[in-house]
């Protein structure tokens, strides 16, 4: 029997970060991850490397079309797509080993296998595969171990996170037609991919292909694209997009994809064909499914500590993310809330910190989200739908980025700043950008909605120059009518 305080179960953003906040406070912590690699979706198939290949996709592009104009002239430029993924690989290895020596210098003692409950304060944990549990687990902290084992525990934590949302009619074989994960790694750049769903993934990994050389047909379900984010910010969004290459079909419903019957033995065979209400069936030889994610709660034991799901399949959370079996919490993508590294590693600081302290807070309007397409979109509490259903007078204040310096010097000048501030306080209630580097000029953002920064105060923060962030400033002034530079 191994006795811990706190188990964690799950090691991506939400369960490690939640580990090592609990070995620095001093817990006897045991994490279980049912990967060899830790990092979770996040680090191994999700955030990490599809910010590689957006990284390496856009060099790419730059180099065959964007770099001459800065005077720089090069030969043939060509793909080396092997390299590219390799790199992003790489990217991924070094990470997910950082993880492995957190856990070991926070004393984290980690259990490979996958953990389920099987009463109050009790675990098993069982190894995924017959015949691969080895090593009797060590009982010094810090320790790596494989089960079978049983753990007790004062406290656990359910960080599972999710797995890509099925579709029915749509016939995944995890190649042709595929999630996000097969989208990180195709071993050819596809000649026509089709991608279902207009949300981060499509978008994201859209962009990655179509940027090396392949057709990329969107269909969305709904009439925009990114939904959730503000309607003004996703009509740029689609514009810019549409203008470099990728396709799109809105308000369209994908009834099936399947592998194309009768091209085996000929030189397509593996195309697929999707089938969309109203439209002609669709042939390529990729698909990609980005519809959405769902928890993961299967086999986890919830019903020995008698918690039930909620309808979406979601753990039920109080506002200290305990569930409703004492000792058992829950944070990230199992739980309500945008399924976001960053929220999900929030949760988990909170949690454990509930745990010791008494006191753990997640301030839910102040959690950034950004979609790394060119140029990134990213956006920090309310949009301006919210505030006018929910009856709240605000002033809006947008710049351009074609007003800004250093944007017009790099050469990136789509896209413009919008703040909302309330129309009586003028406390800033939401900021939305479309433009160069937005997922990190939101950090500002979301540390004025945290600290209840007015415009007026935002406006009145040196901002160096010449930088993008001067966009900010120059949008807090436009809350009031007086930008120096539009
Ligand atoms: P999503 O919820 O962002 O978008 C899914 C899209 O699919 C929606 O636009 C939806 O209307 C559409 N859709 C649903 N059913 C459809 C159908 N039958 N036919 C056509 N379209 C349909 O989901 P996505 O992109 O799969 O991402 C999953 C989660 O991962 C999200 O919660 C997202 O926040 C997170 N994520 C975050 C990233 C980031 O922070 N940069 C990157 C990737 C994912």
């Amino acid at each position: 029997m191994n006795q811990h305080d706190l188990v964690v179960v799950g090691a991506g953003p939400g369960g490690y970060v939640a580990a090592i906040r609990a070995a620095q406070i001093g817990l006897n912590v045991a994490c279980v991850e049912q990967e060899a690699a830790l990092g979770g979706t996040c680090l191994r198939i999700g955030c990490i490397p599809s910010k590689a290949l957006l990284e390496s996709s856009e060099r790419y592009a730059a180099a065959r079309r964007d770099l001459a104009e800065h005077g720089v002239k090069l030969g043939e430029v060509e793909l080396d797509l092997a390299a590219m993924l390799k790199r992003k690989d790489q990217i991924v290895g070094g990470l997910t080993k950082g993880v492995e020596a957190l856990f070991k210098k926070n004393k984290v003692t980690r259990y490979v296998g996958h953990a389920r409950l099987v009463g109050p304060g009790r675990m098993d944990i069982s190894p995924l595969t017959a015949g691969t549990a080895v090593a009797p687990p060590r009982s010094e902290p810090g320790a790596q171990a494989t089960g079978p084992a049983e753990l007790h525990a004062a406290h656990v934590i359910i960080a599972t996170g999710s797995k890509s949302a099925p579709l029915k009619g749509v016939e995944l074989d995890y190649d042709r037609i595929g999630t996000s994960t097969e989208a990180l790694s195709y071993p050819e750049v596809p000649r026509h991919l089709v991608v279902i769903g207009a949300g981060y993934i499509g978008l994201e990994l859209g962009s990655v292909w179509c940027r090396l050389g392949a057709k990329v047909t969107v269909l969305e379900y709904l009439d925009r694209i990114l939904p959730g984010m503000d309607d003004e910010l996703a009509a740029e969004a689609l514009k810019l997009l549409k203008r470099q290459g990728l396709e799109f079909h809105l308000g369209c419903c994908v009834t099936a994809a399947r592998r194309h019957a009768g091209t085996k033995g000929r030189r397509d065979e593996g195309e697929c064909v999707v089938e969309v209400e109203g439209l002609e069936p669709l042939l390529c030889d990729r698909v990609l499914l980005a519809v959405g994610r769902v928890p993961n709660t299967d086999d986890l034991g919830l019903d020995t500590v008698r918690i039930q799901l909620d309808e979406k399949g979601r753990i039920p959370v109080n506002d200290h993310l305990a569930t409703s079996a004492a000792g058992v919490y829950a944070v990230g993508d199992v739980i309500r809330g945008p399924m976001l590294a960053h929220k999900a590693e929030d949760e988990g600081i909170a949690c454990v910190e509930h745990i010791v302290t008494g006191y753990g807070h997640v301030n839910y309007d102040a959690i950034p989200g950004v979609c790394y397409t060119e140029p990134e979109i990213a956006a920090v509490g309310q949009t301006e739908q919210q505030l006018k259903a929910a009856g709240i007078e605000y002033r809006n204040g947008v710049f351009q980025f074609r007003g800004n310096g250093r944007a017009r010097a790099l050469g990136h000048i789509d896209g413009k700043v919008k703040i909302l501030a309330d129309a009586k306080t003028d406390r800033i209630l939401g900021v939305h950008i479309i433009g160069p580097r937005a997922g990190d000029l939101i950090a500002e953002a979301a540390v004025a909605i945290e600290f209840g920064a007015s415009s007026e105060d935002l406006a009145r923060c040196s901002h160096a120059h010449p930088t993008l962030a001067e966009c900010l400033k120059e949008a807090a002034l436009a809350v009031d009518g007086r930008p120096i530079h539009a």
